[in-house]
């Protein structure tokens, strides 16, 4: 059994007026059930570890949202940061603490905000990556790329390892512009990073001590001190002063070009759900393509002569259309969303308008 942190921050601007700051994306049932992300991601996990071993690295503010959503899991795996300080410190946090209970700990990082189909071919994919781990490697799980996507990971692998689905990874550059995203697809020797990472906690740490020294001494600190009357004082004290960045940057690309990173291609549906067009192309459609997101058994939609519509309608209120196609429709109680679907990436653009207000 392998021990998981689920990292689970940030509040996914392109899925505004649904995702908010106080009510991030992975709180929300974008997965066509009334799961959450986040409690799909915890089950999805079943096979591979125990409540006892998972835990959440998440801020103050969602806390006790996370509570509600994970009954399951022990309070204390619940591991608040006093504020956001990217990946990379969330994942190394949990990853100190794992060590000071069992340093030669394999531990998987999973993010809270994928949807994925396929959870048994998923689980395979995740055994593979253990056996990798236990090598000494940082694991990566590969997806094929189907765009030049900017806001991913790539990986670029070496030959196949004998007798076994991981290759090695000889690059890893993380969110490239999008002419060398170009490229990479083009050139068919790069896979997405999935953002889901496994690894020996000992062999993550000796890469962050290496490139990241002041973001190892400072989860170092914290962990030994973590459950005891210090915790409080010292994570407060410690945890503003850790480098805010992602364990992409911080770790995975330094440790890939020093010849420590492998992946397990992963042949399950992936989507790291970005923002409504994606989320229409991957939650099941009626027969005119029109999608309709709700955790409500009662979706209160009617739509006229209307196709490829993603829809989300709040309880309560109908809504309504005739004669229109590829329009994003969001209804909330203090805002409304209407935007075509291929300017779906856009939403992020009313997120920066509405703070440049304050
Ligand atoms: N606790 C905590 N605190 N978690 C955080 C924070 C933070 O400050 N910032 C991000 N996270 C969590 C997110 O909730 C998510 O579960 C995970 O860390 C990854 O962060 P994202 O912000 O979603 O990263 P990304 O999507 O831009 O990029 C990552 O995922 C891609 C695939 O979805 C990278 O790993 C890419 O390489 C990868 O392709
Ligand atoms: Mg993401």
């Amino acid at each position: 059994m392998i021990y998981v942190v689920i990292p689970a921050g940030g509040s996914g601007t392109r899925l505004w007026p649904l995702s908010r700051a106080g009510h991030p994306k992975f709180l929300h049932p974008f997965t066509g059930t009334s799961a959450s992300l986040l409690q799909a991601t915890v089950d999805r996990l079943g096979p591979l570890t125990t409540p006892e071993r998972t835990m959440v690295v998440t801020g103050a503010a969602h806390a006790a949202a996370v509570a509600r959503q994970l009954t399951g899991l022990p309070e204390e795996n619940i591991l608040v940061e006093p504020s956001p300080r990217d990946s990379c410190a969330a994942i190394a946090l949990a990853a100190a603490v794992i060590a000071v209970r069992d340093p030669d700990a394999v531990m998987g990082s999973f993010a809270a905000d994928h949807l994925i189909g396929d959870p048994q071919r998923w689980v395979d994919t995740v055994r593979e990556a253990v056996r990798g781990a236990e090598q000494g490697l940082l694991m990566t799980v590969g997806i094929t790329p189907t765009r030049p996507e900017t806001g991913y990971g790539y990986l670029r692998t070496g030959e196949p390892v004998e007798g076994g689905p991981m290759r090695p990874v000889v690059e890893f550059k993380e969110k490239p512009s999008a002419e060398v995203a170009e490229t990479y697809v083009r050139s068919g020797h790069y896979l997405w990073n999935a953002g889901m990472f496994v690894w020996r906690v000992s062999a993550f740490l000796a890469e962050l001590a290496r490139q990241q020294p002041d973001l190892h001494g400072g989860v170092t600190a914290i962990a030994a001190a973590w459950g005891t009357d210090e915790q409080d004082d010292v994570l407060g004290a410690v945890w503003p002063t850790l480098t805010k960045i992602s364990v992409d940057y911080a770790v995975m690309e330094g440790a890939a070009a020093a010849g420590r990173v492998a992946t397990v291609p992963g042949d399950f549906r992936w989507n790291d759900v970005g923002d409504f067009h994606t989320l229409g192309e991957v939650l099941p459609a009626d027969t005119d393509g029109n999608v309709v997101l709700t955790g409500d058994a009662k979706p209160e939609v009617l739509l006229h002569d209307s196709s490829g519509m993603v829809v989300a309608p709040q309880a309560g209120r109908l809504v309504a259309a005739v004669g229109v196609r590829d329009l994003i429709v969001v209804d909330t109680e203090d805002a409304l969303l209407v935007c075509p679907r291929d300017r779906a990436q856009d939403v992020k653009s009313i997120v920066d308008e509405l703070k440049r207000r304050g």
